[in-house]
């Protein structure tokens, strides 16, 4: 299956995914009298595409699948300038917070209802609005909103966005506002798990990565499974209690992880903060930028990430500087707060 393409000419329609090429040059059609068949379109212009599809319902109203179980879309059109999308919604489905990447956008209900949570632009301040039949919302590259079903009957919607999207951040939601998360390459619109093979940036990549084969890598490069392993051979790991043991007995617990990630699920008190970057030349003994007190062979350090794996890699790195009394703690923060051991939020300035 693919996603019809659209070349220039207007012409180069396949058919894909249910959706027949004639219901396909219907949607052109309807598309071509409201914006530019090429280049970046503005926020003004893809609102009109979407509520003036939304109003068409011969164009999608037979094609929509409400599911309880998974949000559900259907891509509808695709060019380089912009893709179209038809979105399912039923009760306590919602996006998570993301943005839309580089990309404009606009939503239209087309059924139902919804309701939008979004950071007001320039400010901080979170904002939510309900949007019923034949409203619409447009906005730039900068937009971080959370879609939600709203009303009591199931909602469907009609989503543009140009340039295509290719990427969407999320965001967690925290005291300090909100925390971008993670980046991911995106297989739907507003992270929605739906039906068919899209024609998108992740879908190309991963095609392409299907393709390769061992002999594409270098010769003996382990696999991040057997690196992991390796590393894990020479360390004596230590679950929670037995670190918390350890730590009052004198032995330092280092945190490698980021600052949003300690925003987002706490920190442990006593730790010792270390970013993941700067980790070696803080506690490489011949260092200019080490901490003296840490920097010493005979420390006992446990590196701490989130999980439990990337504590493992960084613990075997320090080992092989010469700190041989360096260990990780085994399941990371997660495993630590699971075993009910002290935590606290993380902490601000001032
Ligand atoms: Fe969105």
């Amino acid at each position: 299956m693919s996603v019809a393409t659209v070349s220039s000419g207007g012409s180069g329609l396949k058919p894909g995914w249910g959706v027949s090429p004639e219901r396909q040059q219907a949607v052109m059609d309807t598309m071509r009298r409201l914006a530019p068949h090429s280049g970046r379109l503005s926020p003004a212009q893809l609102r009109a595409i979407t509520v003036t599809l939304a109003g068409h319902r011969e164009l999608w109203a037979d094609l929509v699948v409400h599911d309880p179980d998974v949000r559900w879309y259907l891509p509808l059109h695709r060019s380089n300038s912009c893709d179209v999308w038809l979105l399912a919604w039923e009760r306590g489905q919602d996006t998570d917070w993301h943005d839309h990447g580089g990309s404009s956008g606009s939503f239209a209900v087309a059924d139902g209802s919804l309701i939008e949570q979004y950071r007001v632009p320039s400010g901080r301040r979170l904002a939510r609005r309900r949007l019923a039949l034949g409203e619409a919302v447009a906005f730039g590259p900068g937009h971080v909103h959370d879609v939600a079903h709203g009303g009591e009957s199931s909602a469907t919607s009609i989503h543009a966005y140009s340039p295509p999207l290719s990427a969407m951040t999320y965001y967690s939601a925290t005291d300090y506002g909100l925390i971008a998360r993670e980046t991911v390459a995106i297989d739907g619109p507003e992270g929605a798990r739906g039906r068919g093979g899209a024609d998108t940036a992740l879908a190309r990549a991963t095609a392409s990565a299907a393709r390769l084969t061992s002999d594409a890598l270098p010769d003996g490069a382990p696999v991040i499974d057997e690196l992991l392993a390796e590393a894990r051979s020479g360390l004596t790991r230590l679950r929670p209690e037995a670190a918390f043991a350890a730590m009052t007995d004198g032995a330092v617990l280092v945190d490698i992880r980021p600052l949003e990630q300690r925003i987002v699920e706490g920190e442990v008190p006593g730790a010792i903060i270390i970013g993941r970057n700067v980790l070696e030349w803080r506690l490489d003994p011949s260092s200019e930028a080490r901490i003296p007190a840490l920097a010493r062979p005979d420390v006992r350090v446990i590196v701490m990430c989130s999980q439990g794996y990337a504590s493992s890699l960084a613990a075997t790195s320090l080992r092989r500087i010469g700190l041989t009394e360096v260990t990780d703690l085994d399941g990371g923060f997660q495993a630590w707060q699971a075993a009910g051991l002290p935590t606290r939020p993380a902490q601000a300035l001032g």
